[in-house]
């Protein structure tokens, strides 16, 4: 008879990155769609960087600090909110994990309407005190950017044409404001990166046949419902479609490693639109199902595509 095995489970696990803001377009749900799609450079270890221009929330960026020996990131976006929330997570992860403490006391024994004065007083703090373009790490604000973003309606994060935080009051009953081990999760992964507010073609410069980068650009809209593009005051149209596709091109000359995802402008009409502008390139088409639009019975699955610039 065999000696039974004793297996030893460590007593913790740390616990692995993930998105602390809810995010328009978040790749969660697609990871492991993007995992099977990984370049065989990622794979072997000979990628030693990796870019995310469009970071958003940051979902493939933290899940491959989790699961792979990635030894410098970088990640831009041109939300300043979002790069200043970055670097404070990055630089300053006491300082807001406090603030955020803070604000859940505050908010939490409150009743329902006080909840929502609550919470128009923090938005208008926020956006009166707004300066623009400033990305640098500040606790405060980067708490007030969590608590908007985890009591607002369906957690988007969304400006008007000035740049003012629009959103209004989302009920929940019991809305979680702290999670101080996932903030410090993510604040360890953040070690290895280089957060800038910064336009997608800041790659140009960083890009070699060490990196992978992963594009995760504004959908180019399927339908008029489907539109989400207010990430920012600046729409991402189809010129600027265009110009990432130039830049696409000129990287793969220089061996980097690329995947890029978009909406599948195929799934209602007949428009190779992403089919022309990155013909010669490996492009396949995946389910996926979105969580924000703005009907909720148009939430469903939707076709996808991928674009890779390698086997
Ligand atoms: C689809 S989201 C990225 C979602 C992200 N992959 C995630 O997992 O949450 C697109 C992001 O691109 C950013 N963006 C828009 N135009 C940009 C530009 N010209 N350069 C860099 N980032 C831009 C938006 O602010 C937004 O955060």
């Amino acid at each position: 008879m065999h000696a039974a095995k004793i297996y030893t489970v460590p007593q913790q696990l740390p616990l692995q990155a993930a998105p602390i803001l809810k995010w328009a377009g978040g790749k969660t749900q697609l990871l492991p769609i993007l995992e099977q799609n990984f370049p065989e450079a990622l794979l072997s270890g000979q990628v030693d960087t990796y870019i995310e221009p469009f970071v958003g929330g940051a979902a493939l960026f933290f899940h491959l600090a989790s699961h792979y020996d990635i030894k410098k990131a970088y990640l831009f976006d041109i939300n300043p909110e979002l790069i200043l929330l970055y670097n404070t997570l990055k630089l300053h992860p006491d300082a807001l994990i406090r603030h955020l403490d803070s604000i859940e006391k505050q908010f939490l024994p409150l009743d329902d309407s006080k909840r929502r004065d609550f919470f128009e007083a923090v938005r208008n703090h926020y956006n009166t005190t707004r300066q623009e373009n400033s990305e640098t790490a500040h606790p405060l604000r980067a708490a007030q950017t969590i608590f908007l973003n985890r009591t607002c309606f369906n957690g988007l994060f969304r400006v008007n044409s000035r740049g003012g935080f629009n959103v209004p009051f989302g009920r929940y009953t019991n809305p979680r404001i702290l999670f101080e081990d996932k903030l410090r999760a993510a604040s360890a992964a953040l070690q290895i990166a280089d957060i800038r507010l910064a336009d997608f073609s800041l790659v140009g410069d960083i890009a070699n046949r060490n990196t992978f980068i992963y594009y995760d650009p504004p959908y180019r809209p399927i339908s008029q419902t489907a539109q989400f593009t207010a990430y920012s005051k600046e729409a991402f149209d189809d010129k600027e479609q265009r110009r990432l596709s130039t830049l696409y091109r000129a990287i793969h000359a220089r061996g980097a490693s690329q995947l890029l995802s978009n909406s599948d402008p195929t799934n209602y009409i007949n428009d190779p639109f992403f089919d022309v502008l990155y013909e010669g390139f490996s492009i396949l088409r995946v389910d996926a199902s979105r969580r924000i639009n703005s009907k909720a019975t148009s939430r469903g699955v939707v076709r996808e595509i991928l674009i890779k610039n390698y086997a």
